[in-house]
């Protein structure tokens, strides 16, 4: 696509594993400049040994103000975002009245998302598109996760407003919830190898395709949200799920 281009920069977090990296992957071999943010390197050294000049990795914790101000200062010097997603993010299990459990997940699903965003859409110009991320429970039931969901439904809502409120700066705002993917959010749910194989299992068989998606599935459709491809899509949140929440 044309508007992909070395002269575009795109800031994608959660950039070390699953869907992050798969995104920073997917944009890079468009030809975006990338600046992954992640507290570890994790899975992204053989892109950096792909791409050493178009791809910066920057160590940050996006909970972290001070952390986020480095890389407003870091990005500023290469010049203006164009692309952001703000994908960094952790799943919980809780019972779904635990607001303790709900604002433990909000300060990452939610803040540290809606903080990176007000960080860096000062260096937004018109034509800028952002992707937040989101999760196909947003408007159903799941056990266990009821605060996950919440946290990820309140950004689905807010990305409505923002998407009126920054379109009169010429800001494209929308989102893509993933349905489940092959990535290591699934293992940091705490459960035993045995109990995620039967919730693999019972998620899978709702699944049109009977396997869990590739993150790089999720990542060409952010892409695609990001370019001009979609630039009649404001304020939407695509669901992209393999068809869990058809049925
Ligand atoms: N996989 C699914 O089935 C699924 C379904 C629906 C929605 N999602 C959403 O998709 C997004 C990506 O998740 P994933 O599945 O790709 O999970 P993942 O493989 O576990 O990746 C999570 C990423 O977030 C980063 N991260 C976590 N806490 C952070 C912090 N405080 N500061 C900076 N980075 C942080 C991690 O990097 P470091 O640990 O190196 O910092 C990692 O790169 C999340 O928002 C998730 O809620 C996933």
């Amino acid at each position: 696509m044309s508007e992909y281009s070395f002269n575009k920069l795109a800031v994608v977090t959660g950039a070390s594993s699953g869907i992050g990296l798969a995104t920073c992957a997917e944009l890079l071999g468009k030809g975006v400049k990338v600046i992954a943010v992640s507290r570890t390197c994790g899975g992204l050294t053989p892109l950096i040994q792909a791409y050493p000049v178009h791809l910066q990795w920057f160590q940050a914790d996006v909970t972290e103000e001070a952390d986020l101000n480095r890389l407003r200062d870091f990005t500023q010097v290469q010049g203006t975002v164009d692309f952001l997603v703000p994908n960094a993010g952790v799943a919980m299990l809780s019972a779904a009245d635990d607001h303790d459990a709900f604002e433990r997940q909000w300060q990452i699903n939610g803040k540290a998302a809606l903080q990176v965003f007000r960080k860096l859409s000062v260096l937004m110009s018109p034509g800028a598109s952002v992707v937040f991320v989101g999760t196909f429970l947003r408007q159903i039931a799941f056990e266990g996760l009821g605060p996950y969901i919440a946290t990820k439904a309140a950004l689905s809502a807010l990305v409505k407003t923002m998407a009126v409120e920054f379109s009169k700066r010429g800001i494209r705002i929308n989102m893509v919830s993933p349905g489940p993917t092959k990535t290591a959010i699934w293992g940091g749910l705490g459960l035993s190898e045995g109990e995620l194989q039967v919730v693999a299992d019972g998620v899978s068989k709702r699944l049109l395709t009977q396997e869990f998606l590739e993150p790089e599935a999720v990542a060409k459709v952010i892409a695609f949200q990001l370019s001009n491809g979609a630039s009649g899509v404001f304020g939407q949140d695509w669901v992209v799920d393999a068809g869990y929440s058809l049925i």
